[in-house]
């Protein structure tokens, strides 16, 4: 199991193997932390998740899966984009959000990253509640047999961080 340690900051500055952007499907930029990761990494990230769709994902990638391009310009060497579910009030989406930190870590595991960031998926623009999608997370990546010996959750904002603190300090 990897080691977890939660940061308050801004996620396109940890110095990490990867870090994992909460895309939507097209792959082709957006605001909240996939903008912020277009923005910091540059162009040759586009470029790449162009090729991606183009070779791969014809359809966008789907909710629930990752795929891998290159870091760009950010410390980071790599960038895993995974599309979170939007929250349901009807439809329970928990194994979609769950699975996005598991195929994140899969891909990890093939490009050797040792060391992988995670945003709060989904708890922006997508809506999900802060108390459902922290424990969620944090149980997905503790269940994983993965090579990765560290995963960060880079909490952009003090109430996802004290989501995610108080999720930690329940699991332990
Ligand atoms: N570093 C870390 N976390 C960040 C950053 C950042 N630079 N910027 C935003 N966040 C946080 C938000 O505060 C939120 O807690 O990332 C979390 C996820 O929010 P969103 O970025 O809105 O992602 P999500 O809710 O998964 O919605 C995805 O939003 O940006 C679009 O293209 C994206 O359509 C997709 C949708």
């Amino acid at each position: 199991m990897p080691r977890i340690v939660l940061i308050h900051g801004d996620i396109t500055e940890q110095d990490v193997d990867a870090i994992v952007n909460a895309a939507n499907s097209s792959l082709m930029g957006g605001g909240g932390v996939d903008g912020a990761i277009h923005r910091r990494g540059g162009p040759a990230i586009l470029e790449e998740c162009r090729r991606l769709r183009a070779d791969r994902y014809p359809q966008g990638l789907p909710t629930g899966q990752a795929a891998v391009t290159t870091g760009g310009r950010l410390r980071a060497r790599w960038v895993i984009h995974t599309v979170g579910p939007v929250y349901s009030r009807r439809e329970d989406r928990s194994a979609l959000l769950a699975s996005c930190h598991i195929e994140s870590l899969r891909v990890a595991d093939q490009i050797g990253a040792k060391t992988v960031a995670f945003p709060a998926i989904s708890t922006g623009v997508y809506g999900y509640p802060l108390d459902e999608a922290a424990p969620l997370a944090l149980s997905a990546v503790r269940g994983v047999t993965t090579d990765v010996v560290e995963v960060q959750f880079v909490l952009f904002d003090r109430a996802a961080y004290e989501a995610f603190e108080l999720a930690l300090s329940r699991a332990t």
